[in-house]
């Protein structure tokens, strides 16, 4: 059997459609207030409703929170596959103690769990922000050393910390694979998490800043972590990148893809450094969400190279190019827009 977390999320509900498609059987944590008919709708990208109906009824549900040991202790059980793929992903300053304890405990119990069923493999999914970037010149590999610094934020650390879990589940005798994906981009909930970078652009965002990041599609995340579970590999931490690109280039492509203005006014560093704070206080007194925090400001100006060798070296495996998935979820994006509006 294959156990999942976060299967509600982008990555989970990819990673579940492609278990069904070979037949797979799985169960998927669910908590209380899931939204499950995400997953329905991440069929319906790739399928009939019809297919995608029939799939989604052999998902078996079990209720649940990666933070009730009880629970994952009744549904996970000796030679499962696990899939770890539940966390918090907030830049919001108010979530910050709330992640960092969620995402840390949870993989604490979820390792434990496996530890104690002596579980065939626990595949996590952890991120390019949980590896140290102490040289940002240098091109990112899994080796470098994790540093803590006062800008870092809290999703880094809940990540870094979270990873370091599995690394102690390692030491006490788990089989385990570790994945770092760079931004992830794929279709879905086009009003959170890195989906939502198509509804910014579409809806007129004026601005860029000089960074460069890493990039992945959710396809192949999900494509690398079967693989890395079939091929047994275990005991070693993998960055998931397909190119590093330049925020003006990515924003300038979802443009042409969504048939909008391209953002076109460089926000230098001291403009983020101003919106930030203003942010901050508009948050404080609304208590609505900040467009900007203090923690993507400082990243949104890094240049960060993320390598993608370790992975390509280790197993067959061969990446989408930036501009063929932005091309593939603007597609998907603009239909998701005409059906809304009808
Ligand atoms: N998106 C990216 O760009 C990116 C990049 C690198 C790494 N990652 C990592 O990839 C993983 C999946 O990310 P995603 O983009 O798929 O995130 P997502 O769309 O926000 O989904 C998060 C999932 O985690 C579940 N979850 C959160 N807290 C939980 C808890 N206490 N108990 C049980 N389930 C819980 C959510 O359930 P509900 O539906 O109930 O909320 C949802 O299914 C995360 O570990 C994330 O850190 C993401």
């Amino acid at each position: 059997m294959i156990f999942i977390t976060g299967g509600t999320g982008l990555v989970g509900a990819h990673l579940i459609y492609d278990l069904l498609l070979v037949d797979k059987k799985i169960k998927v944590l669910r908590r209380k207030n899931s939204n499950t008919k995400k997953v329905l709708q991440t069929f319906c990208y790739y399928t009939s409703e019809e297919k995608a109906l029939e799939l989604y009824d052999r998902i078996q549900w079990v209720e649940g929170d990666i933070l009730d040991i009880e629970c994952l202790n009744e549904h996970i059980s000796p030679g499962d596959t696990v899939y770890h793929c539940a966390a918090i992903i907030s830049f919001d300053p108010k979530d910050r103690e709330r992640m960092i304890d969620d995402n840390v405990q949870g993989t604490a119990n979820v390792v434990n769990i496996c530890l104690e069923k002596k579980v065939k493999t626990l595949c996590h999914v952890s991120s390019s922000a949980a590896i140290g970037r102490d040289h940002a010149s240098d091109e990112v590999t899994e080796e470098h050393a994790w540093q803590y610094h006062s800008k870092i934020s809290a999703y880094s650390i809940s990540k870094h910390e979270s990873e370091r879990e599995v690394w102690r589940g390692i030491a006490e005798g788990l089989n385990a694979v570790i994945v770092n994906p760079s931004i992830i981009l794929g279709p879905g909930d086009w009003t959170s998490g890195s989906s939502k970078i198509f509804l910014s652009i579409y809806e007129g965002l004026k601005f860029y800043t000089n960074g460069i990041t890493g990039y992945v599609d959710v396809r192949d995340v999900v494509k690398a972590m079967q693989k890395l579970v079939e091929a047994e590999i275990n005991s070693e931490r993998f960055i998931l990148n397909a190119e590093n690109v330049a925020f003006k280039d990515l924003f300038a492509d979802i443009a042409i893809g969504l048939k909008v203005k391209a953002p076109h006014i460089l926000a230098k560093k001291w403009m983020s450094e101003i919106v930030w704070r203003v942010e901050a206080f508009k948050s404080l007194i609304t208590g609505s969400k900040p467009i900007i925090t203090r923690e993507t400001a400082f990243t949104a100006n890094k240049q960060y190279q993320f390598s993608s060798n370790k992975l390509l070296t280790s197993i067959e495996f061969s990446y989408r190019s930036v501009s063929s998935s932005v091309s593939d979820f603007c597609k998907l994006f603009l239909k998701d827009m005409s059906k809304n509006m009808h």
